[in-house]
């Protein structure tokens, strides 16, 4: 292992690379990165790293967002099949139509999403930001792409907005059942439960917290409570365990809580990807420039 990291070191001098990584992807891939952190705070640092690599270790919408952000750079992806099945969980035909039918509706698009629908997006979100950035968009109707759960759990936050919603969803978070989350609060009374909002809204409902990754890592250093239920991909208890040593976090009972495309990321992959200095993310020019627009709307009204 030892041997691992200081192979890295030395490929990132070589390279002039940074490694940034989301919570999810495996714990010594997190240890070995410059930046770990939420879909946001990863398309912020992409934006302002002066590195000419950037290895992004997560799935492909976040290469594709940091490639989009910085078409100067090389952004490697340590897995090239490292994909999230909810960025493809709109069809650009129903975007475009419903664009037509209601012209006066923003397309809101979560940023787990496909280069190919972000060029339909008058802007982008994550979910730290969704409920800021709808709030401040001057439209009253807002078509939210892909994730149906996220919309909603913004959507009863804006009674004043009118949402139309798209079925997408994540297919990690929406298998956490109501009913399995209720076992385990049975099982460890006391404990709070924080949920991500890619969650079913019957999960949301049953939760003390709800907020992106980096707003559950706060949320569990800030709060006085010891235990926690945790409604989110199981990546995160590394980070959860690193800053609150002291605490115990609880996965749901019966549920899996993997997301197989995350975990595809090893250290070997981040290795041989600097090696190679490949898979590199590419884009047609055409897409990088049509993209960026709603990437960047959503960096500035986030400000
Ligand atoms: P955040 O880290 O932005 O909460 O996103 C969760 C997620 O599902 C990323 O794939
Ligand atoms: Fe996509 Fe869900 Fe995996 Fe995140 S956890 S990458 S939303 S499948």
């Amino acid at each position: 292992m030892e041997e691992k990291q200081a192979r890295l070191q030395r490929l990132k001098r070589e390279k002039d690379a940074v490694i940034l990584a989301h919570y999810y992807v495996p714990e010594d891939v997190q240890k070995a990165a410059d930046y770990v952190g939420d879909s946001f705070y990863l398309s912020q640092v992409a934006q302002r790293v002066e590195a000419k690599t950037i290895v992004l270790c997560g799935v492909r919408f976040m290469g594709e967002s940091a490639k989009i952000l910085n078409p100067q750079k090389t952004v490697l992806l340590p897995d090239a099949a490292a994909d999230c099945p909810m960025a493809h969980m709109a069809d650009p035909a129903r975007v475009r139509q419903v664009k037509a039918q209601y012209p006066d509706a923003a397309v809101v698009c979560y940023v787990n999403s496909t280069a190919e629908l972000k060029m339909l997006a008058d802007v982008c979100v994550t979910s730290s930001n969704a409920l800021a950035v709808c709030r401040a968009l001057p439209n009253r109707r807002i078509f939210f792409i892909p994730d149906q759960h996220l919309a909603h759990f913004i959507a009863a936050k804006l009674p004043e907005k009118e949402f139309l919603f798209n079925d997408g969803c994540c297919v990690v978070h929406d298998a956490i059942r109501a009913g399995d989350v209720q076992e385990t609060m049975r099982r460890h009374p006391g404990a709070k439960v924080l949920v991500h909002p890619e969650c079913r809204s019957e999960v949301t409902a049953l939760a003390d917290y709800v907020g992106s990754t980096a707003g559950i890592l706060t949320f569990a250093q800030q709060d006085d409570a010891n235990a926690y239920i945790v409604c989110t991909e199981r990546g995160i208890f590394y980070e959860l365990r690193r800053r609150c040593p002291e605490k115990t976090f609880f996965l749901v009972e019966g549920c899996s809580q993997t997301c197989t495309d995350m975990k595809k990321v090893t250290l070997d992959k981040v290795i041989a990807a600097l090696e190679a200095n490949a898979p590199q993310v590419t884009l047609p020019e055409a897409v990088l420039q049509a993209a960026k627009t709603p990437l960047e709307r959503m960096l500035a009204l986030s400000r």
